[in-house]
C-alpha cells in the first residue's frame, strides 16, 4: 500500500490507500470463503471507491450498502469484506448484499447485479438489507441492491423502501428528513409518500418495493 498514515491508531488502512490496494487485500481472502471479486469490473471500482470515501470518513472500510449503528462492536461486522458473518445469507444469494463479491463457480456476476427490475411473477427475491436495529425509528437510510439506490425507511415498526433519486433534479432521499409518512428531499423539499412513492408533483412519483422484516433482518423484494 501507499502513503503512510498520521493516525496509526486503530486505522487499520493507511492515508492513500487506492482500490488495487483493497483488491490485493480481500481477494485472497474471500477466496478462502469461496467468494471473488464481482466480474463486472466497473460496478466492482464504484463500490470500492465509495468504500475509500467511507474509509476517509471513518477510518475503515465499510460498504456504502451497510447501515452502521455506531457501535464500533457491532459496526466491526459488517467491515468489508463481511462474508464471514453472513456467510448463510450470502451463499443463498450467491453473492454479498451488494455484489462486489460472487460466489467462485458464478461465470457471469452482472446477472447477480440483475436484481433490479419489476420483477417478473415467480422471480422476486427478498434481499435482505440490514438488521432491524440498524434502523431506529424516524430514520431514512441508503441501501443498495446491485446498482439500485434505495432509500429504507422506518415509521414505529413499519418500514418503507422507495427510490433513493428525487426526481426533481436527483436529490438523495435517504438524506431527507421524515414527517410522518412522508420523506422531504433534502435540496428542495419535495414530498414523497413512503407508501406509494407518491409526490404532489406531476409525473414524477418514484418506484417503490415491497419490504418485509423476517429473522430480525430488513428484506426489500427485487426481481431477479
Ligand atoms: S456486503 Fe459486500 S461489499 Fe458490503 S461489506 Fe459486505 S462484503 Fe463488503
Ligand atoms: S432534487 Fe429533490 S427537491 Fe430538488
Amino acid at each position: 500500500m501507499s502513503g503512510s498514515s498520521t493516525r496509526p491508531v486503530r486505522r487499520r488502512f493507511p492515508e492513500g490507500t487506492t482500490a488495487e490496494d483493497l483488491k490485493e487485500y480481500m481477494a485472497p481472502f474471500v477466496a478462502t470463503l469461496g467468494y471473488k471479486f464481482n466480474t463486472e469490473s466497473e460496478f466492482v471500482d464504484e463500490v470500492l471507491t465509495s468504500e475509500l470515501e467511507i474509509l476517509e470518513k471513518t477510518g475503515d472500510v465499510f460498504c456504502p450498502c451497510r447501515i452502521r449503528t455506531g457501535d464500533p462492536k457491532e459496526d466491526a461486522k459488517i467491515v468489508c469484506p463481511c462474508i464471514p458473518f453472513y456467510l448463510e445469507q450470502f451463499a443463498a444469494m450467491r453473492k454479498c448484499w451488494c455484489g462486489l463479491f460472487i460466489r467462485t463457480d458464478v461465470d457471469d456476476g452482472a446477472e447477480l447485479l440483475g436484481v433490479i427490475e419489476e420483477p417478473e411473477p415467480g422471480s422476486a427475491v427478498d434481499v435482505p438489507v440490514c438488521r432491524v436495529e440498524d434502523l431506529p425509528d424516524g430514520q431514512v437510510r441508503h441501501v443498495k441492491i446491485g446498482k439500485q439506490d434505495i432509500a429504507l425507511a422506518r415509521v414505529g415498526d413499519e418500514y418503507f423502501a422507495l427510490s433513493n433519486l428525487c426526481r426533481h433534479a436527483f436529490g438523495p432521499l435517504s438524506d431527507g428528513i421524515l414527517d410522518g409518512y412522508y420523506v422531504m428531499c433534502p435540496w428542495h423539499g419535495w414530498r414523497y409518500d413512503l407508501r406509494d412513492g407518491t409526490t404532489d408533483h406531476p409525473d414524477a412519483d418514484v418506484r417503490t418495493y415491497e419490504v418485509t422484516v423476517s429473522d430480525g433482518f430488513v428484506l426489500v423484494r427485487a426481481g431477479l
